[in-house]
């Protein structure tokens, strides 16, 4: 069946935004000539040929456990660890571990990120292990003498590097939460860093797609790119300096990274290139737990992350503008230009109010109570979409940048974690002697209020750089309940179009009623307020649909894809677990 007849959803009828504009063209079908109808079949066959994200079968399906990560050998590791007896904590820390092996593109050691951890019991948290500024960063270390940006400088090198908080959050999961110990669970990613791996022909791509960056800095270079010699699908991956990196961490724990000789070997590569972190940096990181958020939507609990990740707070002030609208039974067009709508207005939000709340007031109990969201959804129905200004900087979306995991075990506790090193590769800065990339988080910050970071993102005074604050993050890891057991869990990299891709997931599933493999591969659109531009994936939007945002007056960006979400769903009925990792990427799902 042609991909682009498939948006109506079966089960109910529910009309999906993108797919109203399907069924027209399933209507002016059958009133064009033969000739026509012989053209569009082709062009159809054509188009369904070349569309990457087809349905290729159905979800993973397991009845007691499911693993979904962005990298095979990291799902297959917590999958190993689910079935030795590990909960769903245990198997989460393996996997943070093992992507830092086996995916350093975005998995890592030397990052951070927020773990939303929901035990059966019913307790909920988020471990924030956001990276966080050095005691000597300040304000305007990223402008020049005239006050302008300093170009890279909070991207590339020493200098952009965040203290990272990925050994303490995992280790605090493992400790409050888990069952097996840190050296169980870190054993297979110890495994996979000592004997290697086959180097698949993506992990090889990606590698050759990153040369620049990692041939600026020697260690990276050696490791890497092998000072050139580049590594080929199928060659066999092995890094001894991260397997004893690792292997410490898992026999003297996260002191070992934060006061002993991973400290010191941080230190001086730091000092050596530039950077600015010290020792008193690292011994004063402490990963923190916090209180999830949590909006309601049309009976669900959506459970999300709190500052400094403003993805939690978007996403519960997009579902609240959204909840009372019905969405499912409107025009394709009308329905997309709401959701649109309930975008932008979440993200200028995220730019005028949002930071570290250790820092800064934020008023997140106003931005997602629904009598503010009740005044947005006015202003919405009542107000025409704002003109286009300009295009813009659409080739920056096309990158998965963080990487997102979920777990769930056969006990109902469930995982979801977000975690990054920013950009692909972070910083480029490989830690010597101890063999992992360091990120580029400071770039989070607004490293000049009002002027756009990476993502184009637009960040106020409240995202300001300051010694020990938290860079405002994007990450959204969520997991929505249905009378109060996991219905679904979900989260994306990508940046600023977290929030969105986790959003439009949410509401393919529990208003579209789409099974979560289609709720994951449907097209994904993205407006973040600054630049005034709607995003549109290339592939799955009709014609009729463009043509209608076109006419309402949105400017249109074209990209290759946004996100990467990977996602669990729970049947309430029976309890199985079905997972999907995002055809986007070249993750897998596996349970048992
Ligand atoms: N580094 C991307 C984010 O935290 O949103």
């Amino acid at each position: 069946m042609p991909i682009i007849f498939k948006n109506l959803d079966r089960r109910t009828g529910n009309k999906h935004p993108l797919l109203c504009s399907s069924e027209s063209i399933q209507r002016n079908f059958w009133r064009y000539n033969p000739h026509q109808t012989l053209l569009i079949v082709v062009l159809l066959i054509v188009v369904t040929a070349a569309a990457p994200l087809a349905r290729a079968d159905d979800p993973v399906a397991a009845q007691h456990g499911m693993v979904v990560t962005s990298e095979p050998l990291a799902s297959e590791a917590g999958l190993e660890i689910l079935r030795r007896g590990g909960n769903a904590v245990d198997a989460a820390v393996a996997v943070g571990f093992a992507l830092a092996v086996t995916y350093p593109f975005a998995g890592n050691i030397g990052g951070g990120g927020f773990m939303l951890i929901r035990m059966a019991s019913g307790k909920s948290v988020v471990i924030d292990y956001r990276e966080e500024a050095p005691g000597a960063a300040s304000r305007n270390m990223y402008l020049d003498s005239h006050g302008n940006l300093i170009p890279q400088a909070s991207i590339v090198g020493a200098l952009a590097v965040g203290v990272p908080g990925t050994v303490a959050g995992l280790a605090l999961a493992e400790r409050e939460y888990g069952k097996l110990g840190l050296a169980k669970v870190m054993a297979p990613a110890i495994r996979l860093a000592r004997k290697g791996f086959p180097v698949s022909y993506w992990f090889s791509q990606s590698l050759k797609d990153h040369q620049n960056l990692l041939s600026r800095f020697p260690n990276s270079n050696r490791i890497f790119l092998r000072n050139g010699r580049l590594y080929e699908p199928g060659e066999i991956f092995r890094q001894q300096k991260l397997a004893r990196t690792l292997a410490q961490i898992a026999r003297h724990g996260p002191s070992v990274f934060y006061e002993g000789s991973i400290a010191r070997d941080i230190v001086q590569t730091e000092k050596r290139l530039g950077g600015i972190m010290t020792l008193a940096d690292l011994a004063y990181y402490q990963a923190k737990v916090r209180q999830p958020l949590v909006g309601h939507f049309r009976g669900y609990a959506v459970l999300s992350a709190p500052p400094p990740s403003s993805g939690g707070v978007a996403l519960i002030e997009m579902l609240n503008i959204l909840d009372p609208l019905n969405l499912g039974q409107l025009d394709s067009y009308d329905s997309m230009h709401l959701i649109v709508e309930a975008m932008r207005r979440a993200y200028a939000d995220r730019a005028a109010y949002l930071g570290d709340a250790d820092f800064v007031s934020v008023p997140v109990q106003g931005l997602i109570s629904e009598p503010y969201a009740a005044k947005l959804r006015d202003e919405i129905l009542h107000s025409k979409p704002d003109a286009p200004i300009s295009a813009g900087p659409a080739a920056e979306y096309e990158s998965h940048h963080t990487t997102h995991f979920c777990v769930i075990d056969a006990q109902g506790n469930a995982v979801s974690n977000t975690y990054t090193l920013n950009n692909g590769y972070g910083s480029g800065v490989t830690v010597d002697r101890a063999g992992f990339l360091l990120n580029d988080e400071m770039d989070d910050f607004a490293s000049k209020p009002g002027s756009p970071n990476m993502f184009g993102l637009i960040q106020g005074e409240a995202n300001a750089i300051a010694p020990h604050k938290r860079p405002l993050s994007s990450m959204t890891p969520t997991i929505v309940l249905e009378n109060n057991q996991p219905r679904l869990i979900a989260g994306s990299p990508g940046g600023g179009t977290i929030p969105n891709t986790v959003l439009e997931v949410i509401l393919n599933a529990l208003v579209y009623k789409m099974d979560i493999l289609r709720a994951v591969t449907e097209p994904r659109f993205h407006h973040q307020w600054m630049p005034d531009v709607l995003y549109l994936e290339r592939q799955g939007f009709s014609a009729d649909t463009v043509q209608k945002l076109l006419e309402a007056g949105y400017k249109l960006g074209w990209v290759n894809s946004i996100g990467e979400c990977e996602a669990i769903e729970v049947d309430p009925k029976t309890g199985w677990r079905f997972g999907v990792a995002d055809p986007r990427g070249y993750g897998k799902a596996v349970g048992y």
